[in-house]
């Protein structure tokens, strides 16, 4: 084995932000035993995949990834998979692979990974069983260093039972994060120059309620509003169901908040929303909406569809299109429905959707989206807005890039110094997906 110094991870994460996330974490916290990140498993003596489940072909993606890691397990590197797979099938793939692969661990096991990589230098290790609130240890953010943005875990797990959805099955229970621990890192990372937090988790809008004397979403967002220096709060996974009043309140007392939220719909059709088991219909849904909207004008809106879930009848799509123009989302994650293993939709199975019909119907929403997109960007021509940069393109030197709280990418011509920084950008032109701009003279806003 090469010496501790030159020690090198490679790490391929499918999925989520909770995965990001936490291959993050994993990096960091194998950093302290001398792994140096690497993009090229060639160079690496530990390989780790980060799992998702959620939907696609996650068995073929895998299969695949760890059959072209073998020449590099041939040569000594230490082969695991991690993430959402692994704690649902982890007997199955400690099995399947056992020529081929020295360790599995589910999300909860991330904390430990040091140990299990350790562990698995000796012997193969299998670790996929839930912690219960009292073992399960959330894992501070510690790479922030020279980042702009930085996210934060308040909570793990779902309560929920979507019937489509198998994260209850792979990331257990909800659990909360102690406010005050969320707080204090929100501090360390903005004392490290940090001027954006989005707080995450499955379904924030319940954070803390299952705990007695915890605050709640809202009074979350007004606490972390306070810390000095943060300019900006962010936070993901909403569910329509639990948007409060007061968390739409906080739109209108909390001016970091930014000006986005991503509310994930699912359909548009209150027979499939029932099927789904969301617990919210489509009156309620755009009764949230313009609510935010009288509390935050402009607020711009994303959302994550599912075409084709059984049962799905043209009738039913037709009220998801009609929801697109009525809410006038500017984004969305779309997606065909994904039988996923012990999820309760599998019991509606009975009622398949042709694939043919499926494919033409997110061709469909996809289609108008963009176009709804192109047509909201290019009414901001002319605009100035705040934009915190983020640093210089991947495409040219002499741009740099950032987000406005609307959360739009928007690229103009500008020093990478500015990085950190809210500066007053002019829009000069509108895409499907980004903005283009100028420096404005004024001084920047907040
Ligand atoms: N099939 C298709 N899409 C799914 N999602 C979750 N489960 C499935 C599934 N079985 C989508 C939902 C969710 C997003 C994270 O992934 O739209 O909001
Ligand atoms: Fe899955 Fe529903 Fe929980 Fe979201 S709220 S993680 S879709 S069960």
């Amino acid at each position: 084995m090469p010496s501790d110094s030159t020690k090198k991870v490679f790490i391929k994460t499918f999925g989520c932000q909770m995965n990001d996330y936490d291959s993050a974490k994993i990096k960091a916290l194998l950093g302290k035993d001398g792994y140096e990140p690497t993009a090229d498993p060639g160079q690496a003596d530990l390989i780790l995949v980060n799992t998702c489940s959620v939907r696609e072909k996650p068995e073929q993606k895998l299969r695949s990834f760890i059959g072209e890691m073998r020449p590099h397990r041939q040569r000594g590197a230490k082969v695991g998979i991690a993430g959402c797979m692994a704690q649902h099938a982890g007997e199955q793939l400690f099995k399947r692979y056992r020529k081929d692969v020295d360790l599995v661990f589910g999300p909860d096991h991330v904390p430990q990974v040091r140990a299990l990589v350790e562990q698995a230098q000796s012997e193969r290790v299998l670790q996929n069983s839930f912690l219960d609130d009292d073992n399960y240890a959330f894992v501070r953010e510690t790479t922030s260093e020279g980042r702009v943005g930085a996210f934060v875990t308040i909570q793990k797990g779902c309560d929920n039972k979507c019937t489509f959805c198998i994260v209850p099955a792979t990331r257990g229970m909800e659990l909360s994060r102690p406010s005050a621990l969320i707080v204090e890192e929100v501090q360390a990372l903005v004392a490290q120059g940090v001027r954006e937090i989005t707080l995450i988790g499955q379904n924030v809008n319940s954070y803390g309620l299952k705990v007695p004397g915890e605050l709640n979403f809202a009074q979350l967002l007004y606490r972390v509003a306070e810390v000095p220096g943060l300019q900006r709060i962010r936070y993901t996974t909403s569910h329509p169901r639990d948007m409060g009043p007061d968390v739409i309140q906080a739109y209108r007392d909390l001016p970091q908040l930014c000006s986005h939220l991503h509310l994930p719909v699912q359909s548009g059709s209150d027979r499939l929303l029932r099927r789904m088991k969301r617990y919210y219909d489509r009156a309620r849904y755009l009764d949230v909406v313009a609510q935010l909207r009288d509390a935050r004008p402009g607020i711009s809106l994303t959302t994550d569809i599912i075409v084709g879930f059984p049962g799905e009848t043209d009738e039913d799509f037709e009220h998801t299109m009609s929801l697109l123009e009525a809410v006038g989302f500017e984004g969305s994650f779309s997606f065909k429905y994904s039988a996923r293993p012990g999820t309760p939709a599998l019991r509606l199975s009975d009622e398949p959707v042709d694939p043919a019909r499926m494919q033409e119907r997110l061709m469909r929403f996809q289609t108008r989206q963009q176009e709804l997109q192109l047509a909201a960007h290019k009414r901001l021509v002319d605009q100035v807005m705040p934009v915190l940069v983020e640093g210089a393109s991947k495409w040219d030197e002499q741009v740099i890039c950032g987000r406005t709280s609307c959360f739009r990418m928007i690229n103009f011509p500008g020093d990478a110094s500015l990085a950190g920084q809210i500066v007053d950008v002019r829009i000069t032109r509108g895409f499907t997906n980004s903005l283009r701009g100028e420096l404005a003279e004024s001084p920047a806003g907040a």
